[in-house]
């Protein structure tokens, strides 16, 4: 286990209790309790601290960063569950599960609030540039999950267009994770872009790694209700690639099952054509391409290997994770 990140995530969890939501009215504090005990990779607000610590910051002065974009992750995700009609998370029931839809867009609403002002309590002199990076990419992660629910409605959706989604729902708010902690730090532009693009291409490979988990992810350990993306005829690099490539009966087989409705069968019936086509070894090879891309990112900063040792680590430790 990466010491590194053990010890920043440990802090990260420390200061996400003490961050003090109202006590009232209950309702809208509750669920945003809840969600932010439930734990979670913690894997944005390291980001920040690990790219801060790289470039030489003050840890100190970056952790409001680090909480704000954990929190402002974790409203994404109180949508995204309503969005996606997910019984799920974390291993335990979502908040529109467990209240309603409406508690958890106004719970979902008070943490992005919130969000924004913790990263005003960053230092001064790089607000502007924080402050910019931050609000840009809220907007972009918006348009990404605009995108990828127009996809559940379209016929036909190039490859290019899902990779471009999901740069926008995912990969940017990784990105910005490592820009707005080497920002901090007082990095150059140009280093700060390498983070930034490095965030970029990791957060697309993450991303489908989510695709490929919530169809083949182990129940227990992933967390959230395995199958829901072919349930909703999501299009996921999977889908895409099976429409791409399945001829003949296969072809035929995929086509009946997207009309169908969501049913456990549905989900073994798609199952077994993604079999047919080798599509999660497909998306494996585009995933390792991606992280290859990302650690490309990271050879071109004026640092040595041992200083960005910590975030190949966490790298790693993602591509290879479970849940
Ligand atoms: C889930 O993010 C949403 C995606 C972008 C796939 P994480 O996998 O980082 O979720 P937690 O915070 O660890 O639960
Ligand atoms: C999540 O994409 C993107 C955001 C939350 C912005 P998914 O819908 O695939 O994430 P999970 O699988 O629900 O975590
Ligand atoms: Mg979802
Ligand atoms: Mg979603
Ligand atoms: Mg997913």
């Amino acid at each position: 286990m990466n010491t590194t990140v053990e010890q920043l995530r440990r802090e990260v969890e420390l200061q996400l209790n003490r961050i003090g939501f109202s006590e009232t009215p209950a309702r809208l504090y509750d669920p945003v309790r809840y969600m932010l005990a439930l734990g979670g990779k913690r894997m944005r607000p390291v980001l920040v601290l690990l790219a801060n610590r790289m470039f030489g910051g003050n840890e100190q002065q970056a952790m409001p960063a680090a909480l704000a974009v954990e929190v402002f992750h974790n409203f994404t995700l109180l949508h995204d569950d309503i969005m996606d009609k997910a019984p799920l998370r974390r291993g335990q029931a979502t908040v529109h599960e467990k209240w309603n839809p409406d508690i958890a867009i106004l719970s979902g609403d008070a943490m992005f609030v919130k969000s924004c002002q913790l990263m005003m309590a960053s230092p001064s002199a790089a607000m502007p540039a924080v402050m910019n990076l931050f609000l840009q990419t809220a907007l972009e992660v918006c348009e990404g999950q605009q995108l990828d629910m127009d996809f559940e409605h379209s016929a036909e959706v190039r490859i290019e267009e899902y990779l471009d989604m999901i740069r926008l729902k995912t990969a940017v708010l990784l990105g910005a994770s490592l820009g707005i902690g080497a920002a901090l730090a007082g990095a150059s532009a140009e280093a700060t872009g390498h983070v930034y693009d490095f965030g970029v291409n990791l957060g697309v490979a993450f991303q489908l790694q989510d695709d490929i988990l919530d169809v083949y992810g182990d129940a227990d350990k992933f967390g959230k209700q395995v199958g829901g993306d072919i349930l909703a005829n999501k299009k996921t690099f999977l889908l895409l690639t099976a429409l791409e490539k399945a001829e003949g009966t296969l072809r035929d087989q995929l086509l009946y099952w997207l009309q169908e409705p969501a049913s456990d069968e549905k989900v073994q019936g798609v199952k077994a054509v993604y079999a047919g086509l080798k599509v999660r070894e497909a998306a494996l090879t585009k995933m390792e391409s991606l992280y290859q891309a990302a650690l490309d990112h990271l050879e071109a900063l004026p640092l040595s290997a041992e200083q960005t040792q910590p975030l190949r680590e966490l790298a790693a430790m993602l591509m290879a994770r479970e849940n």
